[in-house]
């Protein structure tokens, strides 16, 4: 596939494990670069816009160090609330108009459906860093890179998503990714915050071997990995509700011990109370690490938009 100028909104713009290779590939051809230990000033023309609408550390960081390694300059919003978006422009006109100061426009927007808005009218390359209980693509992506760094391999891999599968758009993006591989997936989450139907077509479709349950408990034995979630209380309209259901699941030493010796643990991150902090030294707790990830597979990501080819020597 070709990603030059690409408007990258969802995971399922990558039809095989081929076009994933690609950005995995190069992912860790650059992290020398991402961790500063080469130096490359190859974008150093560039100019990345980010539009964060909606709170985030992790990936706006990210995203900033991505483009610093690669010497590109940013342009951002400091604080949201700053926006003409409060004046009462709309996303088309403040879209339209950031395009003509930057060469790559990155946006988080709390709306579902916000980024495949905004690729209608913007004709420079464009990345979703989450939209609402939508989509959050490059998530995904460094997802996938983190199980390859933890496990090898994810053919043959038994994969718990667990938490908010209904509005965590963090699993939404990984399962049309994760349908590529030969796994085995059990889907857990209480009732109210099941997998969407759409998604479990998906899986159909794909022939992915996969269980539904509330309980965790049910297949801790055989779970090789393990991907925990934030309940997203910022799309519960009934906050009573998202009390009730935000501590379903908590992962501690307890659960470790009762679990596959080896366990992989994964969190987008940021976790309330799904992980205790005493797993935090346990070997398999990849979360962190996952974190970090972010910046070479952004860095892949960027180059391959902007159709830059770093010379790796
Ligand atoms: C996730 C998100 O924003 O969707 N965080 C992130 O980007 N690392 C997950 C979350 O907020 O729960």
């Amino acid at each position: 596939m070709n990603f030059e100028g690409l408007k990258f909104i969802s995971t399922k713009q990558l039809k095989s494990r081929k076009d994933i290779d690609i950005i995995l590939d190069l992912a860790k051809r650059v992290e020398p670069y991402g961790k500063g230990l080469k130096y490359t000033d190859i974008l150093k023309d560039k100019v990345m816009a980010t539009l964060f609408y909606e709170p985030s550390t992790r990936t706006k960081f990210s995203f900033n160090s991505a483009a610093y390694r690669l010497g590109a300059n940013i342009i951002s919003e400091i604080e949201p609330k700053f926006s003409s978006m409060y004046k009462g422009e709309t996303l088309q006109d403040t879209l339209r108009m950031v395009e003509q100061y930057s060469d790559i426009i990155v946006m988080r927007h709390p709306e579902r459906g916000s980024a495949k808005l905004a690729s209608n009218f913007l004709s420079k390359p464009f990345i979703n860093a989450g939209d609402g209980a939508g989509e959050h693509p490059t998530q995904a992506l460094l997802d996938v890179y983190t199980i390859l760094k933890e496990r090898e391999e994810i053919d043959g891999l038994n994969i718990m998503l667990c938490g908010d599968l209904m509005y965590g758009r963090t699993i939404h993006s990984l399962i049309e990714l994760l349908k590529f591989y030969e796994i085995r997936l059990f889907l857990v989450s209480p009732n109210q915050l099941t997998i969407p139907k759409k998604i479990k077509n998906t899986l159909d479709e794909y022939k992915v071997n996969y269980e539904v349950s509330t309980k965790m408990e049910d297949f801790l034995p055989i779970t090789d990995l393990l991907y925990m979630t934030r309940v997203q209380k910022e799309r519960f309209v009934d906050i009573e509700e998202y009390e009730k259901l935000k501590n379903s699941y908590i992962v501690d030493l307890n659960v470790i011990k009762k679990a596959k010796k080896g366990l992989s643990i994964l969190h987008p991150l940021p976790r309330v109370n799904e992980i205790s902090t005493e797993v935090d030294n346990y070997s398999g707790a990849a979360y962190f690490r996952q974190a970090g990830n972010g910046v070479y597979i952004r860095m892949a990501l960027i180059l391959l938009l902007l159709d830059r080819q770093l010379n790796f020597k």
